[in-house]
């Protein structure tokens, strides 16, 4: 509901700049950009953009190009006759909708994160804006000069010091990938976070936390090596808040990292 009134009176601010001298006496005066600041945090470009080529791929043949092609629905329009939340855009897309044409679509994550970014940006996405990533070229960049595998496993390659990615295409949106890239801590999570750990026997192990429990915590060391700790042999356990994981925002241009997006995007664990 949140994300509807955002976006909705994020439209109206559009449509009205002037609305701050308007504004009864007493309303706090907005901040000039903040339109666009609403829409960059609620609908990541990335998603927009998976979003579209998925509508591309799957709904066109009934809803048109220009989401028309329904009587009665206008899916470009912002306005739907069954939806008012994001939360009822999903379950249409995930349900359909019982006794019409619409059936429901088996989404993973991201793809439901797509698909509605794009339902709420249609009037407005500009397909020419966005360079479409391409997948088989962002392989041999992750592969390669990325140099992800040094840390990252795909599918039984590559390192486990760092989260395996064979699923992260349906377990992260298109959005998060892309912001992992250009600024991973910002999407750090706590189960992945780096660990410091001094025992009493003065080890030094750093790592990466993969579980923990009341009386142990599971780490998987610089070595690769699985390492479980009783937490009474543990003097010093500190949980690092930068991540090792570095970014991309310099070494790898902005087509090659809409590459890269492209490729995490088809890998679904299947
Ligand atoms: C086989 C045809 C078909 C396909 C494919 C299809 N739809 Fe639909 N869709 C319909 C029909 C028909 C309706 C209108 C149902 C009704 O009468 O309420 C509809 C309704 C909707 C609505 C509700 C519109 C409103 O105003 O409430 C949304 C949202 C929607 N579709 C999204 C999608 C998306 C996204 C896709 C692709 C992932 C898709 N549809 C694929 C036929 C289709
Ligand atoms: C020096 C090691 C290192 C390198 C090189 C590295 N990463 Fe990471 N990456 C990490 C670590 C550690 C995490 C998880 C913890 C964190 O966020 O700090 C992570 C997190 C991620 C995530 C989020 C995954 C999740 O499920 O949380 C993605 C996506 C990702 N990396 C992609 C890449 C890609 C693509 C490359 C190469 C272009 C790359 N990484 C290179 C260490 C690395």
């Amino acid at each position: 509901m949140r994300r509807h009134l955002l976006a909705a009176w994020t439209v109206l601010w559009a449509a009205a700049p002037s609305a701050a001298q308007t504004a009864p006496p007493g309303t706090p005066a907005a901040p000039p950009a903040i339109s666009t600041e609403f829409a960059r945090v609620e609908y990541a470009p990335a998603d927009i953009a998976y979003g579209a080529r998925i509508y591309d791929a799957q709904c066109t043949t009934c809803h048109g190009s220009n989401g028309d092609g329904v009587g009665g629905v206008d899916l470009r329009s912002g306005r739907f006759r069954n939806a008012a939340s994001d939360q009822d855009l999903v379950r249409i897309v995930t349900n359909g909708i019982t006794g019409t044409g619409m059936l429901g679509f088996k989404f993973d994550g991201a793809e439901v994160s797509g698909i509605v970014a794009y339902l709420r940006n249609m009037n407005t996405f500009d397909r020419g804006s966005v360079k479409p990533g391409d997948a088989a070229r962002g392989r041999p960049i992750v592969e390669g000069k990325g140099g992800c595998l040094r840390c990252h496993r795909i599918s039984g390659a590559g390192s486990r010091v760092a989260p395996d990615l064979t699923d992260v295409g349906s377990a992260r949106s298109a959005g998060s990938i892309q912001r992992s890239l250009t600024d991973p801590v910002s999407q750090m999570m706590p189960i992945n976070r780096p660990v410091h750990v001094v025992t009493r026997d003065g080890k030094v192990i750093n790592g990466r936390r993969l579980n923990e429990d009341t009386y142990t915590v599971q780490l998987i060391d610089e070595q690769e090596r699985l390492v479980s700790l009783a937490k009474t042999e543990i003097r010093e356990f500190t949980i690092l808040s930068t991540s090792p994981m570095p970014s991309f925002s310099n070494t790898l241009t902005a087509d090659e990292l809409a590459d890269v997006v492209a490729y995490l995007l088809t890998l679904k664990g299947r």
